[in-house]
């Protein structure tokens, strides 16, 4: 991969509000670990009760996350980059929440589960962070 790409991919981590308590070495190996994946509006990125295999760093745009139940599909929230989605499933064990679609281009990076997983790990206070903004995201999503 070239270094411009692999200069990307560090902005992407350092973009991510996340991740700001990082070194700069442990910031650089999250980059190494993710994979630009672009969506164009209007694109299906994951859906509800799909096994979890990645986390999603979204660097710019914005998508919507929808949850249907009895044939009826509703928005539950939106996500503008720089943010994260994914993160659910992927703490839980559980099948994807909802539904995420792009609502404008998307310029987002995926992280696999076994990296999304060390940093876990090496950082406790990522995944503190990450169970803060999905208790957050828990109360919206049941109420809708
Ligand atoms: P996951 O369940 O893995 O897949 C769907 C994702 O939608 C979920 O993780 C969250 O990242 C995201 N999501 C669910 N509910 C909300 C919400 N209320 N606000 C923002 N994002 C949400």
């Amino acid at each position: 991969k070239t270094a411009r790409a692999r200069s990307r991919r560090l902005d992407a981590v350092r973009a991510m509000e996340l991740f700001h308590g990082l070194t700069d070495e442990e910031k650089s190996a999250v980059a190494d670990r993710l994979h630009f994946t672009p969506y164009a509006a209007g694109e299906t990125i994951t859906r509800q009760g799909n096994t979890a295999h990645w986390l999603y760093l979204v660097t710019q745009g914005r998508v919507e996350v929808r949850t249907h139940a009895d044939g009826l599909s509703h928005a539950v929230a939106t996500v503008d980059g720089p943010d994260f989605f994914g993160e659910m499933a992927l703490m839980t064990g559980e099948m994807r929440t909802a539904d995420v679609v792009a609502v404008t281009d998307v310029e987002c990076y995926r992280l696999d589960r076994g990296a999304f997983e060390e940093i876990l790990q090496k950082r406790p206070e990522v995944a503190d962070d990450m169970s803060q903004t999905i208790a957050r995201r828990r109360v919206a999503l049941t109420a809708s």
